[in-house]
Parts: structure tokens; sequence; C-alpha cells
């Protein structure tokens, strides 16, 4: 069934296993040292965080926490500040005042970006950003080896752990069938998917996702959906999105949404009750 001799076919798991939130199954336990402490609760953690651009605050004094294993959605009008938000938390933009911890200890503004990845923080761009001219397969292994060159883990024999990582993988992300070909030939929903993939392979303790639906067709945007949704348990997610159906498939009916508008939070809730919500209404919804 398998034409490529550097994927051997293996008997699947049903779940993915091994992931970065291991602190998570320490919850209440000695947490161990390097690892992120979620023994409060909490992934990821932002308070009266500021950032200024010629004087505009992009983002005013926003304060906001994620608890570990929660997925939540990020709504709001353009130019609410929900890309610079996450500018700030993967330490590409640095704010001018506020706290951003992830987890109760690691202080993410004095880290760098490459130091805040290595820290388990994944983050999807709008763009599909994948190897085309590599197998879909190979786009998962390249992802996994950051330590060594692409062209050295090219060579590189897989492991069976690592094997076994991309062959999980591959079924989770919907792309077992399309495994030999290349990255390029897949549709914008099957790149987006494989893009998750390799954040995946990083075992990520939180992922964020900035309007990963965009440009998708119903069926992918709901394909999407439920993989963020099977993803549940796997690692904290803040999705930051504007199609409300998709919003709507991941948050349920007890999920919370967060809205955004002028660089801080105008409301917090489940997606009926930011629905009902005045302010809502007024400055974002209604419009
Ligand atoms: N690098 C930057 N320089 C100047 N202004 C910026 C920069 N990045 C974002 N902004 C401004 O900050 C505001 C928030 O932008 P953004 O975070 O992209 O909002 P959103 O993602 O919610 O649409 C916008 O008014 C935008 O023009
Ligand atoms: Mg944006």
């Amino acid at each position: 069934m398998n034409e490529n001799p550097m994927v051997p076919d293996l008997d699947l798991p049903e779940e993915p296993s091994g992931h970065a939130l291991s602190g998570v199954a320490s919850m209440g336990h000695a947490v161990v040292p390097g690892a992120i402490d979620v023994s409060h609760g909490t992934i990821l953690y932002l308070e009266d965080v500021t950032v200024s651009f010629d004087g505009f605050r992009a983002l005013n004094t926003l304060t906001l926490s994620i608890d570990a294993g929660e997925l939540r959605c990020i709504i709001g009008p353009n130019g609410a500040g929900k890309t610079t938000m996450m500018d700030v938390i993967t330490g590409k933009t640095e704010p001018d005042s506020g706290k951003v911890f992830l987890g109760q200890s690691i202080d993410l503004t004095r880290m760098n970006e490459p130091a805040i990845a290595r820290a388990g923080i994944g983050r999807k761009f709008q763009k599909p950003t994948v190897f085309e001219q590599h197998p879909v397969w190979e786009n998962l292994e390249l992802a996994m080896k950051t330590d060594k060159g692409w062209l050295a883990s090219l060579r590189a024999r897989l492991d069976r752990t690592a094997q076994a990582r991309i062959e999980e993988t591959l079924v989770l992300i919907g792309l077992e069938s399309e495994a030999r070909r290349l990255a390029g030939e897949l549709s914008h929903g099957q790149k987006q998917r494989l893009e998750i993939g390799m954040l995946l392979m990083q075992q990520p303790a939180l992922l964020l996702l900035d309007e990963p639906a965009a440009g998708m067709t119903d069926d992918e945007t709901m394909q999407l959906a439920e993989l963020l949704n099977h993803l549940r348990g796997t690692c904290s997610m803040m999705v930051v999105e504007h199609d409300m159906e998709f919003v709507a498939a991941l948050s349920g009916e007890t999920g919370k949404v967060t809205v955004m508008a002028e660089g801080h939070v105008l409301a917090h809730g489940t997606l009926d009750e930011v629905k009902r919500d005045e302010t809502v209404i007024e400055s974002y919804l209604g419009r």
C-alpha cells in the first residue's frame, strides 16, 4: 500500500501520543523543571499589555488569560489588535508595558522569537507556508527536525518513533492518502491542515492560529473545525477568526469567546452571551 520505502506501513494508534502539555498531567503535583508550570490552570496570561505605534495604541491595557487545554476563540473588528496580540505573545513585537506569561513562570517579554517557539508556542499565520517541492510526509519530517539542517534531516534515517509520529499526524490532519504527493499540489484547505500538522510535529503547548479559515471553502472550513476540535487536550489553542459559523463550531455552547476592540477586551463569554452583549452589537456584530 505504501510505496515510499522511508515511510513503512504501521499500525496506527487511535490517538496521537506524547505532547508538550505534559505539564497538564502534573497539575497539582510537583512541576518538572523547564516544563511549563500550569499548576494554577493557566497556560497564557496577559496583563495590562500596551503596544503603541507612533502614539497609536494598537493594544491598550489588554488583559486576558487562557486556561490550560482550552480552545479560545478571539473575534473582533479589523484593527482591533488581534494580530498585534499574537505578535507580542510570540516575541515579534515588544510591548511598551504589561505582563505576558506562559504558564506561571515563563516571562515571554524577556525572550526572543526562537526561544518562545522552543518554549512551546506554535504560530499559524494566515497564508499557508509549506515546502511546496517536497512530499507531504517530508514536510512533516522537516518540521520535526529543527536542530539539524534540512539536508541532514533528509538524509537521516527516520527512527521508528519519528515515523510513527509522522503517520499519526498524517491521519490527524486527514492527509494520509496524500502523503506522497508534493505539498504544492494540495488544495488551499489541505495546505492549511498540513501546516498545522507541521506545527504539531513540534509538540507545542499552545497553538496560535490567525484567521486559519480565511479563503477556505465551507467544506474545508468545517474540516478544519473538526481537526481543531480533535486537538483539544493535545495542546491549548487561541484562534482568531471572522467566520462566525467556524467560531460556533469551535466554541460550541460552553466554550468561551473573547471579543476584542480598540486594543482591549470588549466582552468575554459564550458565543451566545457575547452575541447578546449590547457593546458588542454596537461596535462589531451589528455593523
Ligand atoms: N507595525 C505596525 N506599525 C504601525 N501600525 C500597526 C502595525 N501593526 C499594526 N498596526 C496597527 O495596529 C492596529 C491593530 O492592528 P492588528 O493587530 O493587525 O489588528 P487585527 O489583527 O485585529 O485586524 C491597526 O490599526 C494597525 O494599522
Ligand atoms: Mg489580524
